[in-house]
């Protein structure tokens, strides 16, 4: 069977498993970062694109499973035993599943394992561009609004509130953690990529203080 096909094959499998996946994680997000990846690797040395686009289509496999006992398990972990089992049920080639197995559970940023191969690096930074930029900003105030945060704070009142607080908003996201992805990022052209994003969150925050403040 060509790879296209299996590839086709395979995306309709990780679609149906991810409908049980929160809006942040779902589908649409894979897609985005099989985009991103795309778009990394056409400027990246030379590279392996099965692995990439498999490794990028299964990363959030388990994202689900985490979320259901409340992350007491790592899904990088979890994801990377299920793709191992689902990639050899489908009779893929072991060199390839054993590339494939360790971008998703290299893939995340909390992991405990780094990216090592440029596969696993491209991965690990088109999953952190889908949390910049004007994409950022969406997922980060739909997150916001599902556990009932406020749209805007002060900068004081965001870093000194706790996760999942009225003050756990899209400005603390931002704050805490997302205006250092860009110094972890592990390619350059993702690390372009995502300063540029950076900025652009940079100015709507400033943009959405004066709109509160009457400026
Ligand atoms: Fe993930
Ligand atoms: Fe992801």
């Amino acid at each position: 069977m060509s790879y296209q096909k299996t590839f086709e094959r395979l995306s309709g499998t990780v679609c149906e498993i991810l409908k049980k996946s929160p809006r942040c994680h779902d589908w649409e997000h894979t897609l985005r970062v099989l985009n991103n990846a795309k778009m990394i690797a056409k400027k990246e040395k030379k590279c392996d694109m099965r692995v990439v686009e498999i490794g990028a289509l299964f990363h959030d496999i388990a994202r689900a499973d985490e979320l259901a006992i409340k992350g007491k398990i790592c899904h990088a972990k979890k994801g990377a035993k299920l793709t191992e089992e689902m990639l050899k049920e489908d009779g893929l080639n072991e060199a390839l599943i054993e590339k494939v197995v360790k971008c998703v559970r290299r893939h995340r940023f909390r992991g405990s394992e780094f990216p090592v191969s440029i596969e696993e690096k491209i991965i690990y930074d088109a999953d952190k561009l889908d949390s910049l930029g004007a994409i950022g900003l969406g997922r980060a105030f739909l997150f916001a609004g599902r556990i009932g945060a406020k749209v805007h704070n002060t900068p004081e009142d965001a870093v000194n509130s706790k996760s999942y607080s009225e003050n756990d908003t899209a400005y603390r996201e931002f704050l805490v953690k997302l205006k250092y992805l860009p110094s972890k990022m592990m390619t350059a052209s993702g690390k372009k990529i995502a300063q540029k994003r950076l900025q652009y969150m940079e100015e709507f925050f400033i943009k959405l203080d004066d709109e509160v403040l009457g400026k």
